[in-house]
């Protein structure tokens, strides 16, 4: 049985149908990256996985279990954390307040956890330490990013959602959040990430391509990354461009 499993899903807003159906699988301990166009439903699916829009039909299993009904809030607390696109911290308070309030579904397990958890945020993230008592909204948008991913590691999840983990950033500073995001997946936490950077193809043990509200590739990273139907099917046709 794989850690995530989603069936035939199907949502969208209002009568408006984005997702068509999509079934994908991640294991434990992988790296799953989905690539697409832009409006081809990516934050559509990772907001359905994390309960912010409603399953119109079709299943989302954790571990066999279904978070089909559950709330956003019960499905943090099943163990799906996700740094939302926008990164949306909360501007006027501090960086150790932001993260505190990630742990918030973990109220019951004390302070102590929250604090060794702040801990190692601190660890894959030095500058957010260096800036604990700093403003979320006068930080720069790499901070930014490094806050949000940090908020979402807070509620200790067993999957990890990112997404955009790079945009806006520099290609360097992209290279250090993708680094980063590794260790984190290296520490146990299975990840998945939109990404329209394709230098995140080396850290993708899955690749998945979405267009359209329906999934055209699932397979492995390194495939993808030597078939050149990256170029053709994420970057598209560049007769699509004129
Ligand atoms: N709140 C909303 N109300 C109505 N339609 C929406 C809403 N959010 C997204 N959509 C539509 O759903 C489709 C998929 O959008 P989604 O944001 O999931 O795409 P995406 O793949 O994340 O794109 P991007 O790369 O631009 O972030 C688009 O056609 C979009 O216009
Ligand atoms: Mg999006």
């Amino acid at each position: 049985m794989s850690l995530l499993e989603v069936e035939e899903l199907r949502t969208g807003y209002g009568a408006l149908p984005v997702l068509q159906g999509i079934s994908f699988s991640v294991e434990e301990g992988q790296t799953a990256v989905m690539f697409g166009l832009n409006g081809a439903g990516k934050t559509t699916t990772v907001n359905a996985l994390a309960g912010l829009l409603p399953i119109w039909s079709g299943d989302v299993r954790l571990d066999g279990k279904s978070l089909k009904g559950l709330d956003a809030p019960k499905i943090v607390a099943a163990g799906i954390g996700l740094s939302p696109e926008g990164r949306r911290v909360f501007p006027a308070l501090s960086v150790l307040t932001n993260l505190r309030l990630g742990a918030w579904t973990r109220k019951s397990a004390g302070r102590k956890q929250a604090d060794d958890t702040i801990a190692r945020v601190f660890e894959y993230f030095p500058r957010l330490e260096e800036r604990k008592d700093q403003l979320a909204g006068t930080m720069s948008g790499g901070e930014q990013q490094m806050l949000a991913i940090g908020r979402a590691i807070m509620s200790r999840p067993r999957i990890l959602m990112i997404d955009e983990a790079s945009l806006g950033l520099s290609p360097k500073l992209a290279q250090t959040v993708f680094q980063v995001v590794s260790q984190i997946n290296d520490d146990g936490t299975t990840v998945v990430i939109v990404e329209q950077n394709v230098g995140v193809l080396p850290y993708a043990d899955q690749a998945l391509i979405m267009e359209k509200g329906t999934i055209t590739y699932d397979g492995s990273g390194a495939d993808l990354e030597k078939s050149g139907d990256l170029r053709k099917t994420y970057l598209g046709d560049a007769s699509d461009l004129h």
